[in-house]
């Protein structure tokens, strides 16, 4: 094998399709995938590589110090894809010591076990963070996040992002530690947990349920399918400069109620409705405290310095993306049968 690669949150929404494309792509890197399987791992998600020669799967926590080292030494690993987080701001919201210690002293264990192994020589080898746009805080009716935006995070999932990733360039800049980052937009595709506004509002609109809208849906958010992202990811393991960071987006900005009236529209066409059907469900419900009013992000640096390009319309991506989920209905069904139901009647019944 030439180069021994660690994914961590292989099991997740972006992880997987990471996972994917390296192991298919890469046949002579040893991949590694840690992932503690927390509620938001799945490793169906992977189901299709597991017996791939150049995969294997570790099931592990970021957050204990001594088994990350351990890892690591046994491994030896030439690269890190650190995708492992607590995802979801609604959940940062109710709980936001988890995402203090997966998000920040998890990502500091990686940081200090690559230091560790890699005591003798940087050469070949690079830990590369996988960040969100939300590090930037809210932007107003104009204007687009660059990589030189200043942080400004107001919830407590961007800004653990944002320590994180703080922290990430100190290591570079104190220890001389090879890194990039990458900052990303809103993803949706297969395999997202159905918590996020997308896969969430599929299944209710599927199951005739009501589809809840923060607000009055007015918020914005940039769109970009998944499996481009991973490209992008890609693209900046290989070629990235060292210390650097990429904006990655899709110049695709919905507001939250028109992103949902047109799902609402492909819906009742796949699922032979009335028109209209669909959108009767639509239901405003209490707004997301402190919720960020809109996301955009410029990503010519990306596009400019590594030729990277959506390779999607939304259009497209949409279409497929519902196809996914109404092809998979074990897979939502499998999801949605367990503690969400607990954390939908939390989240959504009290407000
Ligand atoms: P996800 O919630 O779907 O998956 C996270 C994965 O991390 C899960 O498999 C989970 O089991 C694992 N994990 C959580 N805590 C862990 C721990 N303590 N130790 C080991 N594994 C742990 O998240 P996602 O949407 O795939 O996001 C992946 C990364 O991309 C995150 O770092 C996120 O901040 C970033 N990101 C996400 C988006 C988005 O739109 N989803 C956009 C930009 C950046
Ligand atoms: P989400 O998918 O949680 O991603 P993020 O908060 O990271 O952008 O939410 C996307 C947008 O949809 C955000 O503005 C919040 C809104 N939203 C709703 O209106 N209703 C919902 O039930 C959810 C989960 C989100």
């Amino acid at each position: 094998m030439k180069k021994t690669i660690l994914i961590t949150g292989g099991a997740g929404f972006i992880g997987s399709h990471v996972l994917r494309l390296f192991v298919h792509k890469y046949p002579n890197y040893k991949i590694v995938n840690l992932d503690a399987l927390t509620y938001a791992g799945n490793l169906e998600n992977v189901a299709d590589i597991e017996k791939a020669p150049n995969y294997e799967f570790v099931k592990g926590d970021i957050r204990d110090a001594s088994f990350i080292d351990q890892l690591f030494e046994t491994y030896k690993f030439d690269g890190v894809l650190h995708l492992a987080a607590e995802s979801h701001v609604d959940r940062s919201i109710s709980d936001p010591m988890s995402f203090i210690t997966t998000n920040i002293i998890g990502t500091v264990n990686l940081l200090n076990a690559a230091r560790k192994i890699w005591t003798e020589s940087f050469e070949n080898k690079l830990f590369y963070h996988i960040s969100t746009d939300e590090v930037y805080g809210s932007l107003g009716d104009t204007g687009f996040f660059v990589e030189t935006t200043s942080y400004d995070p107001k919830s407590p999932y961007s800004a653990s992002k944002a320590s994180s990733d703080h922290l990430v360039r100190a290591y570079s800049h104190t220890y001389g530690l090879p890194i990039v980052l990458t900052n990303c937009s809103n993803n949706y595709g297969p395999n997202q947990f159905p918590e996020k506004l997308i896969p969430l509002a599929i299944n209710n609109m599927k199951n005739n349920k009501p589809i809840p809208i923060y607000g009055k849906g007015e918020n914005i958010r940039d769109w970009l399918y998944v499996v481009d992202h991973a490209r992008a990811i890609d693209l900046v393991f290989h070629q990235g400069v060292n210390g650097e960071t990429y904006n990655i987006g899709g110049h695709n900005e919905w507001t939250n109620i028109d992103l949902i009236r047109k799902m609402c529209e492909i819906m009742d066409r796949k699922l032979d409705r009335d028109a209209g059907s669909c959108a009767s469900l639509i239901t405003y419900v209490k707004d997301r405290a402190g919720h960020d009013l809109r996301y955009a992000i410029d990503s010519t640096k990306i596009k400019d310095e590594l030729g990277w390009l959506p390779s999607l319309q939304f259009e497209e991506g949409i279409e497929k993306t519902i196809d996914w989920y109404l092809a998979n209905e074990e897979w939502m069904n499998r999801i949605v049968s367990g503690d969400y139901e607990n954390y939908y009647k939390q989240q959504y019944v009290k407000r």
